[in-house]
């Protein structure tokens, strides 16, 4: 009999309220081609070669014969391609899947058109078959662009559906486009594919970080992400290309040459959609550096000026007054109130003295005049080594310029196993800790690396450790996020999904029952077998919350000794093979449930995460 000891006296920590949040950057297409909710790929016919080579401006339409794209037309700055039609042509959709439909859904289609004379415009949703599921028509009355907005309806249920266009009496030109199911997560426009968000706010999230990621430092200047870039109507933002085309993994029989950043899912649509899942907004702004592990091109230090500016004018975008111009832009926008911004990461993954120097700057000028905005410096890609401990050193000598530091770990399951206690020796009194990326890697080649439950169950024993440190370590969230079938750059990912299905990983699961379960005061726990690891945290309603990882082959019998008395216990369990994972075809194969407890002692199975909630009714 193994014998788990709980004090509830005897507190460790308070547990901190923002441990468990999430991490969204589109990469894998998880925001254009997934979490966004548009069904038009290219809809502006604004997809360009980076290396101006080809010609993209017609990617993802058919046929391309009855298109032709200019750049004589302009819609206005952003949109400076437009295309004439001359006959009926389709958008094939992100990756050219085209998208779903149900019977009775409805979708909202808008385009900007102009003809030389009266002319009407087919706006259909043709099934794979190309036969018809939602007929409308539009008259086109002018020469000059004009924007037409129009409902369709499905009559039936279909996949691999398509927008087809098709100009009657002459020939029409057209910019941007665009179409939503009007069935996006709580019905907003421009809004967010439910299924998926409807995971992210099943994980009761914290925070969110976003918008990145490697895609925040971009490949070259004119790829960095700027949030100015990303506000407004969706017509006026630029589009820019994703620097996740570029990785060598996808390359090989993929083609992502698709993939861009419309910025639909901008910076107002971040802190809308936070606002929506209850999780506090955490966005990373560029620190005038590239991606270091590619180009790492540096913004002189004498210009970091204008990247200190764009952060001022963020704050003033989420929390400004509406008569301040950034508060008014975001009024405008459909939300008066302030967003309450308070933490933001300064720079990505970045390391090295050219980040400290830079970050630095950044810090003395918004502490001054924000000294309520929490700033967030990087300990790089590593967990240790010259860049993590030039990291640790600088914050050392500069205590009071980071709230937090962001670490990364990408590692085998052993690591996280290794690491348990990691955050046992930290110096408290150094910045806090924000795991901002972190993932079991089943295998060091990126194509073999599985969603397994093995990576998961060593993520859960590992966060028992985070748990016990979390007055210190005080927010954490896996990384990626999303993965679309077949088209990701990156694996593991948190979640998986094609046009219309998916499904959560082991690692999912994980993240949801002890985001599910934080809180409190995390008190002292010890158990009799060190095969299984374990925290404990009581809620403010006295509730004992315990999560026991058995990380072995072998059931466990716990005899459970606590100082105050319980009438009550569940336990919720998720318990599988160590090589099981969860797929389209079975989704739930790995997940919690619950399980009998009849009090007394408990039974846990071989690698199982258990909660074990005790409770006075
Ligand atoms: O999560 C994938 C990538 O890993 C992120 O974009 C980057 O920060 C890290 O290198």
């Amino acid at each position: 009999m193994t014998e788990l000891r709980i004090n509830e006296n005897k507190k460790i920590c308070e547990m901190s309220p923002l441990l468990y949040g999430i991490f969204f950057e589109d990469i894998n297409y998880g925001g254009d081609g997934g979490l966004y909710g548009e069904l038009i790929a290219n809809r502006a016919f604004e997809y360009y070669d980076r290396d101006g080579k080809k010609d993209l401006h017609k990617m993802r339409w058919e046929p391309k014969d009855r298109i032709t794209v200019t750049d004589s037309c302009p819609l206005n700055e952003s949109q400076r391609y437009s295309a004439v039609i001359s006959g009926a042509v389709r958008n094939m959709g992100f990756c050219g899947e085209g998208f779903s439909t149900r019977a009775g859904e409805v979708f909202r289609f808008m385009v900007y058109a102009a003809s030389d004379k009266h002319a009407e415009l087919s706006a259909r949703i043709v099934n794979g078959n190309g036969e018809e599921v939602a007929p409308a028509k539009i008259d086109i009355d002018g020469a000059e662009w004009k924007k037409y907005e129009l409902e369709l309806t499905s009559c039936a249920d279909c996949k691999n559906a398509y927008i087809e266009l098709e100009p009657h009496g002459c020939d029409i030109r057209i910019a941007f486009t665009s179409l939503f199911s009007t069935d996006t997560y709580k019905g907003r426009k421009n809004g967010m594919r439910r299924d998926l968000a409807e995971l992210l706010a099943a994980l009761k999230p914290s925070f969110m970080r976003f918008p990145g990621g490697c895609i925040v430092e971009g490949r070259s200047f004119d790829n960095m992400y700027n949030w100015k870039d990303t506000v407004g109507a969706i017509e006026e933002r630029r589009t820019n290309w994703n620097r996740w085309q570029m990785e060598e993994y996808q390359q090989e029989g993929r083609d992502s040459s698709d993939y861009f950043q419309s910025y639909g899912i901008g910076f107002y649509e971040y802190f809308v959609f936070c606002e929506d899942i209850g999780a506090k907004p955490v966005p990373v702004i560029n620190c005038g550096m590239t991606c270091q592990w590619h180009e790492g091109l540096l913004v002189d230090m004498g210009e970091l000026d204008k990247w200190i500016k764009d952060v001022e004018d963020l704050i003033e975008f989420a929390n400004g007054n509406i008569d301040t111009k950034w508060g008014g832009i975001r009024a405008s926008m459909g939300h008066p109130e302030p967003f309450g911004l308070k933490y933001i990461g300064i720079g990505n993954e970045q390391w090295g003295n050219e980040y400290f120097e830079r970050y630095e700057v950044f810090a003395d000028k918004l502490m001054k005049k924000y000294p309520d905005i929490k700033l967030i410096t990087s300990a790089g890609w590593k967990d240790r080594g010259w860049e993590f401990d030039l990291a640790m050193d600088w914050m050392s000598r500069n205590k009071e310029k980071a709230y937090a530091v962001d670490e990364h770990f990408y590692k085998e399951p052993e690591w996280f196993l290794n690491n348990i206690s990691r955050y046992d020796g930290y110096d408290r009194s150094l910045p806090k800790v924000f795991i901002g990326e972190y993932a079991a890697h089943s295998d060091s080649d990126i194509k073999a690396r599985r969603c397994n439950w093995e990576c998961a169950l060593a993520e859960a024993a590992f966060l028992t450790g985070v748990e016990k440190n979390s007055g210190h370590v005080i927010m954490s969230c896996y990384a990626p996020l999303f993965g679309r079938a077949d088209h990701q750059q990156w694996q593991p990912d948190l979640i998986w999904f094609d046009t219309d299905r998916s499904y959560a990983t082991p690692s999912y699961y994980v993240q949801k029952l002890f985001s599910e379960n934080a809180g409190g005061t995390v008190v002292e726990t010890a158990i009799s077998d060190d095969g299984i690891k374990v925290t404990s945290n009581v809620m403010p309603d006295g509730t004992l919350i315990i999560k026991a990882v058995n990380i072995t082959g072998d059931a466990a019998e716990i005899d459970i000794k606590t100082e105050k008395t319980y009438d009550n216990i569940s336990i919720e369990e998720i318990a599988a093979d160590p090589k099981d994972e969860n797929s389209f075809d079975e989704p739930y194969k790995v997940r919690p449930r619950f399980v009998k407890a009849d009090g007394g002692a408990v039974t846990i199975k071989p690698y199982s995460v258990n909660i074990i909630r005790m409770e006075n009714k």
